[in-house]
């Protein structure tokens, strides 16, 4: 059974033959509002969503399924009176695929070792697959292509975004360099980390990881930044975190270092004046709404890939 869990376990092959689905899908959504009629998607959510919850359950509807918001505050999962495997062992009776918002990304693991039907991680702690595949589609259709561009991340590195990115860039053939603050609260997770280096090698491409911000951004195609502030960082740690992340702010004068014609992208939500200043995210070079847009076409172009390996369609 094939899951989307993180981007470690899929191949170049699969990365690419889910961004070319997404952009079939996007050019003649027509040609699939039937694909999966009858099938039922359930979202399982600890956390906050616009895009990934509406993104899901517009795309389902398009291509004739159902989807269930399944919120864990108000289910016996969420309030401790039923556990993962039996949760999931039920779901499995009900639905023909799973999407799942944890804060734990053990927990998807051990939903995924209890499922029957195909798992999507739509967001841990750790990683956020179905965000970056998104987001490579949004800069093949503005770029052209994925190889040899250089693509840099500033900001909070210890985070499921950049952790996704680690995971898919090298691999994809592309350079990767990462602005971050030092410490280990700060930069991505080991494994990312190796996994990058290794496929790094592998492809040819350049990996770096700088303090340095300017350093970073020197010469890219894409310049990516995400909050400081994700869904599970306490309140609290809010102040210190400004202070911290504040020299990664992605500002116009940073932008003036890439590639003139550089891309923006935030997978939102976005804090202006914060990982970015307005001008930025507002001005042409920004594509975070087709970004965000593309999240449906990725959502749609996934599920119709795992159900037909999974025999479901
Ligand atoms: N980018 C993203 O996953 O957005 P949501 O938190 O709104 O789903
Ligand atoms: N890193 C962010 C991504 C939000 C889509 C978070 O985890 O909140």
């Amino acid at each position: 059974m094939r899951h989307l869990l993180t981007l470690d376990d899929w191949s170049a092959e699969h990365i690419a033959e889910a961004i070319s689905t997404a952009r079939a899908i996007k050019a003649d959504p027509q040609e699939y509002e039937d694909a999966l009629r009858r099938k039922t998607l359930c979202m399982i959510f600890e956390k906050p969503s616009l895009r990934t919850r509406l993104s899901f359950e517009a795309g389902m509807n398009q291509m004739g399924g159902h989807a269930i918001y399944y919120d864990t505050s108000t289910s016996p999962l969420g309030n401790g009176k039923e556990t993962i495997a039996d949760t999931i062992r039920t779901m499995c009776r009900y639905v023909d695929i799973i999407m799942a918002r944890l804060f734990k990304h053990e927990d998807l693991l051990e939903m995924a070792a209890f499922s029957t039907v195909p798992i999507i991680n739509a967001l841990t702690n750790f990683s956020h697959p179905g965000q970056i595949l998104a987001d490579l589609q949004t800069i093949e259709e503005h770029k052209g292509r994925l190889a040899g561009l250089k693509l840099a991340y500033l900001g909070d590195s210890f985070n499921n975004v950049t952790h996704s990115l680690l995971f898919a860039c090298p691999k994809m053939g592309m350079h990767l360099s990462i602005g971050c603050p030092a410490g280990k609260e700060y930069e991505p997770a080991p494994e990312a980390f190796a996994a990058a280096t290794a496929d790094a090698k592998k492809t040819g491409s350049r990996f770096v990881l700088t303090h340095d911000a300017a350093e970073a951004v020197r010469d890219a195609d894409v310049v990516y930044t995400d909050s400081w502030m994700s869904y599970h960082i306490p309140k609290e740690q809010a102040a210190e975190r400004v202070r911290i992340f504040m020299p990664y702010q992605v500002t116009a004068d940073l932008m003036k270092k890439a590639k003139p014609d550089a891309i923006f992208l935030n997978c939102l939500p976005a804090m202006r004046g914060m990982e970015q200043t307005a001008e930025v995210i507002d001005g042409p070079q920004s594509v975070v709404f087709d970004e965000a847009e593309n999240r449906m076409h990725m959502h749609k172009a996934l599920m119709l890939l795992l159900l037909r390996e999974a025999g479901r369609i």
